[in-house]
């Protein structure tokens, strides 16, 4: 029975953020920093988290510890409504980690990887995958123990019957080891941004980018993010340029881009056209800037709702 629209396979972590420091720390020598935030990390959860308060019903698989973050990372994703049942907790290895030190307008970061590296397609329950309509997974190259596995994962979600998404994310070795050929003919929405998808089709324009791959996935939909400049859309015969909505209320743009997806994916499982999509998932993604974090716009539907009213008024981007 189908108790979930999406289920998401994927990445998670804790981000320790500290702000307010005079300088970046120097090899053996101590700074004070003047705000310590413990909150969820990882593009996953914060799609998973913005999509739950979009309306969608939503369940998370991946992999942590059962240690104290572990605890902060399934109370926060509940807090959002996100149903915790499929994460697994694993006995020996620690949740992964992000050390954040915020300087000015640039930041430093260490990660420590932990059980996220560890997630495998043999930890995955397909009886579970299929209690939802919807699978998306995201970072792909921050999960090596399922990396090359995850065609054969989309190939198993698509023989249940599930329509499939992945936003592949930055690769941080820029190797871009990933068989798209493999992949995409299970896919049904790619969601990479304009980097990503130029470094992952060695590629020098979208056009040639989306030829290239309508070679092995004809029946593909193509979503290009663009920052500022919005998003493209591919729908097998039409380029749709979505231009953003840009506002004076812009804050950061950490989670831009998940929350771009969670709009997206919100009316894609709805059955909407690509131009709608584009359209709730540009509004999404401006919502998104205006307030600290990936998440801190989601806050409720009602705060959602005046947002989007605001962003929607602001002039769009051409
Ligand atoms: N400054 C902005 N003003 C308004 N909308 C924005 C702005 N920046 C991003 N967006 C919206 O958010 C969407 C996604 O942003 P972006 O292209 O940065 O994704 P990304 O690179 O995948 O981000 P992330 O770092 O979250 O992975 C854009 O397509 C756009 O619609
Ligand atoms: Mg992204």
């Amino acid at each position: 029975m189908k108790v979930f629209d999406v289920i998401v396979v994927g990445e998670l972590n804790i981000d320790i953020i500290m702000n307010g420091i005079n300088r970046f720390p120097e090899i053996g020598k101590e700074i004070l920093a003047e705000s310590l935030d413990v909150t969820l990390g990882s593009s996953s959860a914060i799609f998973a988290s913005n999509l739950s308060s979009l309306g969608s019903r939503v369940s998370f698989l991946g992999k942590i510890g059962k240690d104290e973050f572990a605890l902060t990372v399934l109370n926060s994703l509940q807090s959002k409504g996100v149903d915790t049942s499929n994460i697994i907790q694993s006995d020996t290895l620690k949740t992964g980690a992000t050390l954040v030190l915020n300087f000015d307008q640039d930041r430093a970061m260490v990660t420590y990887p932990g059980a996220m590296e560890d997630l495998r397609l043999k930890d995955i329950s397909f009886e579970n995958i299929a209690t939802a309509h919807h699978l998306h997974f995201s970072s792909i190259f921050l999960q090596p123990g399922i990396r090359s596995d995850v065609p054969a994962l989309f190939k198993k979600a698509k023989s249940f019957g599930l329509t499939t998404s992945i936003d592949p994310q930055w690769d941080p070795v820029e190797k871009w080891e990933v068989d798209l050929q493999e992949l995409l003919p299970y896919v049904d929405v790619f969601l990479p941004n304009m980097s990503e998808f130029l470094a992952l089709t060695s590629s020098k324009t979208i056009e040639a980018g989306i030829s290239e791959i309508m070679q092995f996935a004809p029946k593909l939909t193509v979503v290009v993010k663009d920052g500022a400049n919005g998003a493209y859309g591919w729908n097998g015969t039409d380029l749709i340029h979505q231009p953003a909505l840009l506002n004076d209320e812009v804050v950061d743009c950490i989670g831009a881009g998940d929350s771009f997806n969670a709009g997206f994916i919100h009316k894609f499982t709805q059955g909407a056209s690509l131009k709608e999509c584009l359209e709730y998932g540009t509004i999404t993604g401006a919502v998104s800037t205006t307030r600290a974090g990936g998440t801190g716009a989601f806050v409720n539907m009602k705060l959602v709702n005046e947002l989007v009213l605001r962003v929607s008024l602001a002039k769009t981007g051409n």
